[in-house]
């Protein structure tokens, strides 16, 4: 049972953290987002010679990472979570790429990390499943920061949960979403796990955390980007691209 603050708090620690594969039972698309995110940098990475420094928010156990260290052999990435209950999976999971030099880590959050790196000084900044948690206006720092750590033609490309800008229909998939995790879960009597999954979808569906399509393309725009792109929706998911000119 969920007892104390702490654990609303930190969201990715406790159950979730320690259970995280089942979001793959509940959400399949969460795994297809980070799949979808690897071939977007793929594409990237084929259009450009030499290496490519990229940046990873919210790497979690690994699922996004290793999508990314998979999609060509020319990156370095920096990935961040702020989680340890989380990195310390990706760690252990990827202990390969780490010892070849292609895959360092920040335990800060998102925000500290990327004020501490360089201005122009990325070409990729990845993420997948991960902005959607974050509170509003840190997402909007949080997106200027991307900007100004990119180098000019650098892309930022995202696989997560851009709500749908018509409200009625949203909430009716998220409601087909819940039935799903109750099936799901209550099969296998993860009972505990449910609970703290429908406790994180009211924090993701908060009107100060949901990302909804226009605003989240509109924030974009706002921050400098161009070729701002939206594709492969997905029920309530969706790939972004976008462009430092
Ligand atoms: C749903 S998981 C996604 C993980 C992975 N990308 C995937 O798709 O499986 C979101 C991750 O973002 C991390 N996270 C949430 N807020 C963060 C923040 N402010 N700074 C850094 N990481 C954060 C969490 O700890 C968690 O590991």
């Amino acid at each position: 049972m969920i007892t104390t603050k702490s654990q609303y708090d930190a969201m990715f620690s406790g159950v979730i953290g320690q259970d995280y594969d089942t979001l793959n039972l509940i959400c399949p698309l969460a795994t297809e987002m980070s799949r979808l995110v690897g071939i977007a940098v793929s594409d990237y990475a084929a259009k450009t010679t030499g290496n490519l420094s990229v940046v990873e928010l919210g790497g979690g156990t690994g699922i996004t990472t290793l999508s990314l260290l998979t999609a060509s052999d020319k990156l370095s990435i920096l990935s961040i979570d702020n989680e340890p209950v989380m990195q310390e999976q990706a760690k252990k999971h990827l202990s390969k790429w780490i010892t070849e030099g292609k895959l360092t880590f920040s335990g800060d959050d998102a925000l500290t990390a990327l004020k501490n790196i360089a201005a122009d000084s990325v070409d990729i900044v990845a993420s997948a499943y991960t902005l959607h948690n974050f509170l509003d206006s840190y997402r909007k720092e949080v997106m200027q920061q991307i900007f100004r750590i990119l180098k000019p033609g650098g892309q930022f490309i995202n696989g997560d949960r851009y709500g749908l800008d018509d409200i009625s229909k949203h909430t009716r998939t998220i409601q087909e979403e819940v039935s799903g995790y109750f099936k799901v879960l209550t099969r296998i009597n993860k009972l505990d796990v449910l609970e703290h999954w429908i406790v994180h979808l009211f924090n993701d569906e908060s009107e100060n955390h949901v990302m909804r399509e226009t605003a989240a393309l509109d924030q974009l725009r706002d921050a400098g980007f161009s070729e701002i792109k939206l594709a492969h929706r997905l029920e309530v998911n969706a790939l972004v691209t976008a462009v430092k000119p």
